[in-house]
């Protein structure tokens, strides 16, 4: 097993849900303190002219904030992959009453036939995965999505940087990921992407990307 997967699995990973059980709305909140636009605001932007019958897939849903945002959008067909339990009981409880469904399972290898998923995302999620096993993830993101990948992570334009998370090392990095999708799985093309900078601090960037194929 690998040890990013240990630690979200275990309680690092409950530790991580139980600092941030912020309500969709505290979450754009957030967002528009950090970068002057809320995450609605963002997906308005970059999903707005898509389907909302298209069938959705988060990969590394937590608490399903992002997947509640996408539901108040009009989006009807949200699923979350997730690999920490406490996280998944807890989506579950709070989106009991929406239609969106998450499964407990691995970015690494997606329980899931080829193209079984309009829209595959990641919101956060990448920068988790050590660069060893970066190609696999990227892999089955491709296989699985018939059409469309969406990104929102940590920007890094030279190669990866590692940053330490927490006080732990091994845990965290930075890289452009629209590159890595872009050079393994040319049958993507980009549609479009942005860069978030932090107001506080603005060396930090973040990039929105969608890909089409
Ligand atoms: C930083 S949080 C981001 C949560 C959410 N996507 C958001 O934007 O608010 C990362 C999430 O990905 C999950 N995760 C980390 N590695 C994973 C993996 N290999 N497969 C599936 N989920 C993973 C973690 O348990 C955690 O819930």
């Amino acid at each position: 097993m690998n040890s990013q997967k240990k630690e979200w699995e275990s309680l690092f990973g409950r530790e991580y849900t139980q600092r941030n059980m912020f309500t969709p709305s505290e979450l754009d909140k957030l967002y528009l303190d950090r970068y002057g636009v809320t995450r609605t605001g963002m997906n308005h932007e970059f999903l707005d002219l898509l389907d909302r019958d298209i069938m959705i897939l988060e990969v590394g849903s937590n608490i399903g904030n992002q997947l509640h945002l996408l539901h108040n959008m009009g989006f009807k067909n949200l699923y979350g992959l997730e690999i920490n339990s406490y996280a998944i009981q807890k989506s579950n409880k709070l989106n009991i009453e929406l239609p969106i469904y998450v499964i407990k399972g691995e970015a690494l290898n997606l329980p899931f036939k080829d193209s079984f998923f309009d829209l595959i995302y990641t919101s956060g999620v990448l920068i988790h995965i050590n660069p060893k096993n970066i190609r696999k993830v990227i892999d089955e993101i491709s296989r699985c999505s018939k059409r469309y990948i969406w990104g929102f992570e940590y920007y890094h334009d030279e190669g990866y940087k590692e940053i330490k998370y927490h006080g732990q090392n091994n845990m965290l990095w930075k890289t452009d990921f629209k590159k890595l999708f872009l050079e393994n799985h040319p049958e993507f093309k980009l549609l479009k992407e942005k860069h978030y900078h932090y107001l506080e601090n603005n060396h930090l960037t973040d990039q929105m990307f969608l890909l089409e194929k």
